[in-house]
């Protein structure tokens, strides 16, 4: 997969269908000369640039004209004459900081490296890296270039590690992961926005001179903004045409940049957000970089989106539940908020129990003196007035019924009126007097090992006491003040960095000695959807909206760059607590039924027929559980452009579909309109089960299936299979 001439100037990573090329130039600087479908041989004239414009010559290249600001350079250096956006700014004890990187050797290895204290692709069978030494002419420190390929997948994860063989401190003032230059045609932008209650609205738009951002600055990966990006060829729809993205495997602030300079070389690159970071790399010290995911599709959006699901199932969620059926929850949230106690959810999961859900989950006001969110955070020591005698109760009840117990924590908070910040008001971030609340909160500092001591703590007591099979881990705040009174002044410029390491090394540490618990992810919703957390949390709460029309576009939003297991979707009551709207139970349970589904009701407030209805939305839902967790998925009605949202999930080898669509408002005058069904076998003879209709997997794949009308926001599925399969 790893192959290079044998000049050694010319490495090209070869993937299931794209390569990526590299060439070092006779000045011993790298260049990608591209990336995109499969080539070979002499490929050096891709470097070639015609352009003499006003741009600078470094002192080590002799050619005068010859400079780095015309050609596609990989992980370029910042102030020595390319003057797009650098990879990296490294900042000397004089005060200086431009920087030449220069080629000094490579290695292939088997397997993937090892980003220590970071999420990064697991082990996987077939997989080759690259590393690549770079060596700054000016400084001395070095860059060790990291690239990733794997059999059967266009995908390349990159990351970048900073060594220090000199004798004085430098500071890293950039330290991005990745930068590629991509020379062709115009491409788009496609980026994941939203706010709290509405994630991952994908927006698009031309790439045209200048430099565009997409980052956070929130300490969290955040609703605002994903960190995703994808260029696509303008004419690139769903299902056609070329295109390629990027995703970091990091929750924390980021940024992710595309620059189109004066040569209409693109340039993308990205990593740790840089506004308020400066690292310390001390002498003999190393700095490593969060991982990039890029990845490659020369048929549509559609595959880019399949190639990440695949990549994250195989390679970065937790082995033991990437494939595992997971559990189908009912939480109290929506039906109590913070007013409950052991007697009145006893008979709540008697019902619950009734319904089918196979665990009980209760949310947030458990502990200290949680009556609403003013208070309590930190105390994680369970509430004896609303629970005497603790959880002991609940979880037999549980058990009596089969059913297992699920609790929700937020570890990396607190409340001003708690009594763990009684005790040590110097662990909230921030400053006394100059903090800002956010839902009456303060953050704690995971920075610091003895803040993160005391609360894992806390929360494995818990852990150790009571039998707990899930967890869902909540963050609901953003991060201000950002400082740290375990930091020398000169090293404030690394807080937030170390406290996203303080959260994963927190995340490790639960995840290793409670092996058996499944973590589900969630920030206020779906404000920390990411590549990182992923690493640790086989899902995650995609957003506090559970408005099974808004559902639609949040879920359709996140499956471009996510896979639908990774997203965990509840049915909850209606009129529906964030919007007031009213959606048929049928259409909450089939826009639930794409991940990993759930409920969020008062199961006692249920009529007969709902609760009939429930029971067996559950059982049809452990039906097609596996096609959610292995296949293919397919967006085939955009929401944002239709009346109908339609999403396909299609078994591997194309034996099965599951079908879920809804029309978002009723129309008097019906037109026929037809969805394709991608991804099944042509000659295969299939029965759809709601329409008792036989039809071929050509028929279904070349001239479709009519939608049918509906009432305001319904829903409807079709399970395809293969006739002779049945
Ligand atoms: C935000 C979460 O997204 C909700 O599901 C719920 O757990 C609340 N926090 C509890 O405070």
């Amino acid at each position: 997969m790893i192959v290079q001439n044998e000049r050694g100037d010319l490495i090209f990573l070869n993937t299931k269908s794209a390569s990526y090329v590299l060439w070092i130039d006779q000045w011993k600087c790298l260049h990608c000369l591209h990336f995109g479908g499969k080539i070979a041989g002499n490929v050096r004239y891709l470097g070639q640039t015609e352009f003499k414009s006003f741009s600078p010559t470094p002192p080590d290249i002799l050619i005068e004209g010859v400079s780095p600001d015309l050609t596609a350079n990989e992980y370029p250096d910042f102030g020595q004459g390319d003057f797009r956006s650098p990879a990296a700014v490294i900042r000397r004890k004089d005060g200086t900081s431009h920087s030449r990187f220069r080629y000094c050797s490579h290695e292939v290895f088997r397997g993937v490296p090892a980003c220590e204290g970071l999420p990064h692709v697991r082990q996987t069978e077939g997989a080759e890296t690259l590393t690549v030494r770079l060596a700054d002419a000016i400084s001395g420190v070095e860059i060790f270039l990291y690239y990733v390929v794997f059999e059967g997948l266009d995908v390349i994860v990159r990351h970048a590690e900073f060594y220090n063989p000199t004798a004085e401190r430098v500071l890293l003032e950039r330290a991005y992961s990745f930068s590629v230059d991509l020379a062709g045609t115009r491409r788009d932008i496609l980026t994941l926005h939203g706010q709290h209650l509405g994630e991952r609205m994908p927006v698009r738009r031309a790439v045209t001179r200048g430099r565009y951002t997409v980052s956070s600055a929130r300490g969290a990966s955040s609703h605002q903004d994903n960190p995703f990006l994808a260029l696509l060829s303008p004419s690139c729809t769903e299902e056609e045409g070329e295109c390629m993205g990027v995703t970091l495997l990091y929750s924390g602030s980021f940024a992710l940049s595309v620059e189109e300079g004066q040569t209409g070389l693109l340039r993308l690159l990205g990593g740790i957000n840089d506004e308020n970071f400066r690292w310390r790399l001390e002498p003999g010290a190393r700095f490593v970089t969060p991982q990039a995911v890029l990845a490659w599709s020369q048929r549509g959006l559609g595959a880019l989106s399949r190639t990440f699901a695949d990549l994250f199932r195989e390679s970065v969620l937790p082995r033991r539940y990437a494939y595992a059926r997971r559990p189908i929850v009912i939480n109290n949230w929506e039906a109590t908020y913070f007013d409950f106690t052991t007697d009145t959810l006893l008979p709540f999961i008697d019902e619950a129990a009734k319904l089918g859900a196979d665990t009980f989950v209760l949310d947030d006001g458990w502990f200290g003196a949680r009556n609403s969110d003013r208070a309590g955070l930190g105390d994680w020591f369970v509430n004896e007035e609303k629970l005497p005698g603790g959880l002991g109760a609940l979880i037999s009840r549980c058990k009596e019924h089969g059913m297992r117990f699920g609790l929700w924590i937020e570890p990396e908070m607190i409340s001003r009126d708690s009594a763990l910040f009684c005790a040590h008001p110097d662990w909230a971030v921030g400053r006394e007097g100059e903090r800002c609340e956010s839902r009456h909160q303060y953050v704690l500092d995971f920075s610091r090992s003895e803040v993160r001591d005391e609360i894992f703590a806390r929360i494995a007591a818990l852990l150790r006491a009571y039998e707990i099979s899930y967890i869902k881990w909540d963050m609901n705040r953003h991060i201000t003040e950002c400082c740290s009174a375990g930091l020398p002044a000169e090293g404030q410029g690394e807080f937030l960095h170390r406290y996203v390491l303080g959260v994963y090394e927190f995340a490790r540490r639960l995840t290793e000695e409670f092996p058996n618990v499944l973590f589900e992810g969630c920030a206020g919703g779906g404000g920390r959807f990411d590549g990182g957390m992923l690493y640790y949390f086989p899902q995650i709460w995609t957003s506090d909206n559970t408005d099974a029309y808004d559902r639609t576009r949040i879920q359709y939003g996140t499956s471009i760059a996510y896979p639908l297991s990774a997203m965990s979707c509840h049915v909850s009551a209606c009129p529906n607590h964030q919007t007031g709207r009213v959606t048929p139970l049928a259409s909450r349970g089939l826009v639930a039924s794409l991940g990993a589904t759930g409920y969020e009701l008062d199961p006692s407030k249920l009529t007969k027929e709902e609760r009939e209805q429930i029971a067996l939305q559950i059982r049809a839902y452990r039906a097609i559980e596996p096609l959610i967790l292995r296949g293919d998925c397919y967006r085939l009605c955009d929401p944002f452009a239709d009346n109908y949202f339609c999403m396909a999930v299609v078994a591997k080898d194309g034996a099965e579909a599951y079908v879920v669509g809804q029309q978002r408002l009723a129309c008097a005058d019906g037109q026929l309109r037809r969805v394709r069904i991608p991804g099944l076998r042509a000659e295969t003879r299939y029965h759809i089960e709601e329409l008792s209709l036989e039809a071929y997997g050509s028929t279904l794949m070349h001239a479709g299936l009519n939608l049918p009308l509906l009432g305001d926001f319904g829903s409807w599925c079709w399970h395809i299979r293969a006739a002779e399969e049945q």
